[in-house]
C-alpha cells in the first residue's frame, strides 16, 4: 500500500480533490491511504502561528519550521518516509517521468508551501525533492499537491479498473494519445472516422498510433526530440 501523508496549512482545500473519483475509489480499495495533516496542531505557540515576519524585512510572511518538523516527527514515529517533497514553483517541473517513479514508493509526504515561502532550513534539512507543476505561481502548494498525488496514486497497480489505460496514457511513451470518438456514429452530419467502426483490431492500432505521433508532431514536437 502507497501511503501519502500531506502537509497543509489549509486542510480543507484538500478534502474535495481527494474523497471523488479515482482518488476515493484507490483508498476504499486499500491500495492508497491519504492522510491530510494540519500543520497548525503542532505549533506550540497559544496562537497557534505557523508564519512569522521574513528576517531581514520584506513583504510577505514565512512558514516556521518548528510545526512543520514537529508534524514530520509524529508522522515519521509511525514510518519511514521514503520521499518528503516540497511543492513549490522552484522546483524540478513535474513530468510522467517522476509520476512513475514516486507510484513505486511505500511512503511519501508532501509539504505545501504558503506565504512568500517556508523557513530556508526547513528545504536543506527535511526536503529530499522540491517539486513544481509548471512555470506559473499559485497561491499556495495545495492544488499542487492535488495534482501530484492524482497524478502518482492513477499509476499505483489496481487502481484504474483497466489497468492498461494509464500505460496509453499521454506522455507514457513521450506521444500524446490519439483522438477518441463515442456515440453516436454521426452527429450534426460529423462522421467517426471509418476505420473505429471496422472491427479490424491491428488497423485501428495502426491507425491510433499514426494520430497520436501525427499530433504529437504538430503539438509537441520537443517531446519526439529524445
Ligand atoms: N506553489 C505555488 N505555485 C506552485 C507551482 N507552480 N508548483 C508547485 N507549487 C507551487
Amino acid at each position: 500500500m502507497l501511503h501519502i501523508d500531506v502537509l497543509t496549512v489549509l486542510p480543507e482545500l484538500l478534502e474535495s480533490p481527494f474523497s471523488h473519483s479515482i482518488l476515493s475509489r484507490a483508498q476504499k480499495k486499500k491500495l492508497v491511504k491519504i492522510e491530510i495533516h494540519n500543520i497548525r496542531d503542532f505549533t506550540t505557540d497559544k496562537h497557534q502561528k505557523t508564519d512569522d515576519y521574513m528576517y531581514g524585512g520584506s513583504a510577505g510572511m514565512v512558514m516556521m519550521i518548528e510545526p512543520i518538523h514537529r508534524c514530520l516527527q509524529k508522522i515519521q514515529e509511525q514510518r519511514q518516509l521514503d520521499e518528503i517533497i516540497f511543492m513549490t514553483p522552484d522546483g524540478e517541473k513535474l513530468e510522467q517521468k517522476h509520476c512513475n517513479q514516486l507510484s513505486l514508493k511505500k511512503n511519501i509526504a508532501v509539504l505545501c508551501g504558503h506565504y512568500k515561502g517556508v523557513d530556508e532550513r526547513v528545504r536543506e534539512h527535511f526536503i529530499t525533492r522540491e517539486i513544481s507543476i509548471g512555470d506559473y505561481v499559485l497561491s499556495g502548494g495545495e492544488l499542487p499537491a492535488a495534482v501530484l498525488v492524482d497524478s502518482i496514486v492513477r499509476l499505483v497497480p489496481g487502481v484504474l479498473n483497466d489497468e492498461t489505460s494509464a500505460l496509453t496514457d499521454s506522455f507514457q511513451d513521450n506521444l500524446l494519445s490519439p483522438p477518441v470518438y463515442t456515440r453516436p456514429e454521426v452527429y450534426n452530419g460529423w462522421q467517426v472516422p471509418g476505420i473505429l467502426l471496422s472491427g479490424h483490431e491491428k488497423k485501428i492500432n495502426d491507425w491510433r498510433h499514426e494520430k497520436a505521433v501525427e499530433r504529437t508532431k504538430q503539438r509537441r514536437p520537443d517531446l519526439l526530440k529524445d
